[in-house]
């Protein structure tokens, strides 16, 4: 498939989806979804990426579903979009690599909420981010209303979604909503950094942190403990849980599979 309104890269382990309908400030149109989705699919399929990262071309990561859709839209046509959006989120979710949203600028609906099916979310510091679907008269149809609540707990989620308000990246880090805030003029470097940090370390460990984590979450504390004790053990069927041992003892730096 070639691609219209996104970017495909490919730079060694580390992978880029960049959202490019910069004149539109990204919005998420129909097209857009299938070509991301296909564009997961690769990355699912490709061994050789060991990260992904997401971006936006322009001043927006996205800012939001494109509205313009909406307008041909009854209750069917709106159900069918959120649930091919829901399928992308669970896609982008259950991918085994650490995938990073980069938000570079307005991540905003929809835009906030594919941010939210990600591993974590680095932020320029002139990013703005919400879910002002109130606005439009609807409610976040990504997820929004359900995964903003598990990153930032109830009262704030609905203070973020009742009030449909814009916030700043420091106000988003505060709330753990983002991980990190980067100046902007340096804001890809330093999240490419953080990937290719995490290309080189061991894949077996990555993958079984990112599953105790996401696995156990909704676990009570007992069973999701117990769940990690497992994980952990089977770290010890890869090499690279010896591998990191030694080399620590042996003063070099490890060599993962
Ligand atoms: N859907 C469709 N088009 C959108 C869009 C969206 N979600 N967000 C921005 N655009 C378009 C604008 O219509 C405009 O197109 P035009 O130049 O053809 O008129 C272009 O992108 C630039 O946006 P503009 O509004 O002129 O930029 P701005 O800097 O004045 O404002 C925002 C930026 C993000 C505050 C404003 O665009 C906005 O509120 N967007 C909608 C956000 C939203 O409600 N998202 C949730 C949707 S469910």
């Amino acid at each position: 498939m070639t691609y219209q309104t996104i970017l495909f890269d490919q730079d060694a382990g580390v992978a880029t989806i960049t959202f490019n309908r910069p004149d539109k400030l990204n919005a998420l149109n129909h097209e857009m979804l299938v070509e991301f989705e296909d564009a997961l699919e690769k990355v699912q399929q490709n061994p050789d990426i060991r990260v992904l990262l997401l971006t936006g071309a322009g001043r927006a990561f996205i800012a939001g579903a494109d509205i313009s859709e909406f307008l041909k839209f009854g209750p069917l046509e709106a159900r069918a979009f959120a649930r091919s959006a829901h399928e992308t989120g669970f896609i982008l979710e259950d991918l085994e690599i650490p995938v990073i949203a980069c938000v570079n600028g307005f991540a905003l609906g929809g835009g906030l909420e594919m941010a939210m099916a990600c591993d974590f979310i680095y932020a320029a510091d002139t990013a703005r981010l919400g879910q002002p679907e109130i606005n439009l008269g609807i409610i976040p149809g990504f997820g929004g209303t359900q995964r903003l609540s598990r990153l930032v707990g109830k009262g704030t989620a609905k203070e973020m979604v009742l009030t449909g308000r814009m916030m700043d990246a420091a106000e988003a880090k505060t709330l753990g909503l983002v991980a990190q805030v980067f100046p902007a003029d340096t804001f890809m470097t330093e999240c490419r950094k953080v990937a290719q940090a995490l290309a080189a370390k061991g894949r077996v460990s990555v993958r079984a942190a990112k599953q105790a984590i996401d696995r156990g979450f909704d676990l009570d504390l007992k069973n999701a403990c117990l769940l990690e004790v497992d994980v952990f053990a089977l770290c010890f069927a890869s090499p690279d849980a010896h591998e990191g041992a030694r080399a620590f003892l042996d003063k070099r730096p490890p060599k993962f599979l």
